[in-house]
């Protein structure tokens, strides 16, 4: 997918210096000496950001900031300032800036406000959720696709028609690489606020001070660094919807004042008195068990209860097997599209082999391996054997370390011994019989003695479990 870059600016040494700093970097850019001609250019070509320069002939850089928002609501805006501008700028994020640059420019400074405002502009693409990959073509630039049909994944798609289109605070639970951020995505491509800003904080990425001042924004003085104002996520967001990722992360402090402006729908900036009104939708994600958290200490009950009004969980992977095969053939045809292997395929082999992993970074782990796999080989068909670094994972994830199966063969083959003596030729028989009585009583205690719970922990068929239920009953009866 091609990045598109605009640079409206009425002094061409400064639209020459933009574009000297980006156009190595596979961006498409568009220059606009005026702000007339550079909102012709989002009409037709829709950037993904813009820089715009406060003092345009005609229109002023804020009409323009306006004009383009009602163009394109997801267009990440810039505004480039002078000295005696700033806090023009500064108030411009209220009316949906995403950030603002001071002239002159420090290159590193303008790479690293673009590449986040690029960020923030991907993360309110369209999240389409499907049952099946075969509409899919590939690597579509205006939308992501969310995919599923296992019955935990049916329930969540049902659940997101229920509540996306209310005003609640949501709640996003799941193992890390599940999908947290983006079913918050989909929730919100489907709200009825989806064409005001979606705004991303990561709590677990900043000090206490730092994401205060990032939320409630602050007032010039308020702290030594204070230089100027500084318009929080709060504000700047205003109407629309706030991700507030690792929410577990949180200090107590900002807990509680978060906890306030839902409460109030009010808050004040760090070293401020006026009361600043919000409309803003809270989805958090937590990638750490939020009840626990509270059983600990480290959250606060109050807030959780707030922020749960309605709460996702999404499975890991592990738990939702059906998926697996949905989400390869997603993946490969999006890999093969990107990298010109448009005839790969997949053996039935290799979707067994990777239905069977583990997973612990879920479905990133699952992508990622993907992409991997089809860059680098050279057939057009994806081997069990594409997959190698995978495999050597997966064992170490799923047994752990070399003592313990080290330990474990050991055990064998105290046992081997014994029946050597004792029961020659029925030693297979007899170990690997004991072998399944064993996992058999110890995936139903972990399942609370669900069988169909069991029989997916153990992969087998809940036939073969009962069978091998049953002929543990045999056994207990045999020995008494
Ligand atoms: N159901 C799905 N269908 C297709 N792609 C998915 C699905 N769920 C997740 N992905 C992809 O997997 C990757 C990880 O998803 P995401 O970033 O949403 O996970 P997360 O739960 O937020 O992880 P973390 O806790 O580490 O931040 C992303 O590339 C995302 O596009
Ligand atoms: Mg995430």
């Amino acid at each position: 997918m091609l990045v598109k870059l605009l640079i409206i600016d009425d002094d061409q040494v400064i639209r020459d210096v933009l574009k000297g700093i980006f156009e190595d970097q596979s961006f498409e850019i568009f220059l606009a000496a005026d702000g007339e001609s550079g909102l012709r250019i989002i009409r037709e070509h829709r950037p993904n950001l813009a820089i715009i320069d406060i003092n345009l002939p005609g229109k002023s850089g804020l009409e323009i900031l306006k004009d383009a928002k009602q163009i394109d609501s997801k267009i990440s805006v810039i505004i480039a300032t002078g000295y005696n501008t700033t806090q023009n700028a500064i108030e411009a994020m209220k009316f949906g800036a995403f950030d603002y640059l001071a002239k002159p420019f420090n290159i590193l400074e303008v790479q690293e406000v673009v590449a986040k405002g690029l960020a923030s502009n991907l993360l309110s693409r369209k999240v389409k959720f499907s049952l099946e990959s075969s509409e899919i073509i590939g690597d579509s630039p205006d939308e992501d696709i969310m995919i599923g049909s296992s019955p935990q994944m049916m329930e969540i798609w049902k659940k997101i028609g229920r509540v996306a289109t209310s005003d609640e605070t949501v709640l996003i639970e799941g193992e890390s690489g599940t999908g947290k951020e983006l079913l918050a995505r989909a929730i919100y491509t489907n709200s009825a606020r989806n064409h005001r800003p979606f705004l991303a904080v990561n709590c677990a990425a900043m000090p206490e001070n730092l994401l205060e001042s990032d939320l409630f924004g602050h007032e010039k003085g308020a702290f030594t660094d204070a230089q100027t104002r500084r318009i929080g996520k709060f504000e700047q967001c205003n109407g629309g919807t706030l991700f507030l990722d690792e929410i577990s992360e949180m200090s107590l402090l900002n807990q509680s004042k978060l906890l306030r402006v839902l409460e109030n729908k009010s808050f004040q900036r760090v070293g401020g008195n006026e009361e600043i009104h919000t409309d803003i939708r809270i989805v958090a994600a937590a990638n750490r068990n939020l009840q626990e958290e509270v059983n600990r200490g480290r959250f606060r009950l109050d807030l959780f209860y707030r922020l749960q009004v309605v709460s996702f969980h999404i499975p890991p992977l592990r738990e939702r097997q059906e998926d697996i095969p949905l989400l390869i053939d997603l993946f490969v045809r999006q890999n093969a599209i990107k990298y010109g292997k448009k005839n790969l395929r997949v053996t039935p082999e290799t979707v067994n082999f990777l239905s069977s992993l583990h997973w612990k970074g879920n479905i990133r782990e699952l992508k990622n391996a993907i992409s991997a796999a089809v860059v680098f080989t050279t057939g057009e068909v994806l081997q069990p054997d594409d997959f190698t670094q995978l495999k050597q994972d997966n064992y170490r994830q799923a047994f752990g370390d070399r003592n313990k199966l080290d330990h474990f063969r050991e055990c064998v083959k105290t046992a081997f011994h014994e029946l050597c003596c004792n029961r020659p030729g029925a030693i297979f028989q007899l170990l690997s019989s004991k072998l399944e009585t064993h996992l058999v009583d110890l995936a139903m205690e972990h399942c609370n003695n669900n069988q169909v719970a069991a029989a997916k922990l153990l992969g087998i068929s809940r036939n073969t479990l009962r069978k091998r239920l049953d002929c543990s009953g045999d056994t207990v009866q045999d020995a008494t």
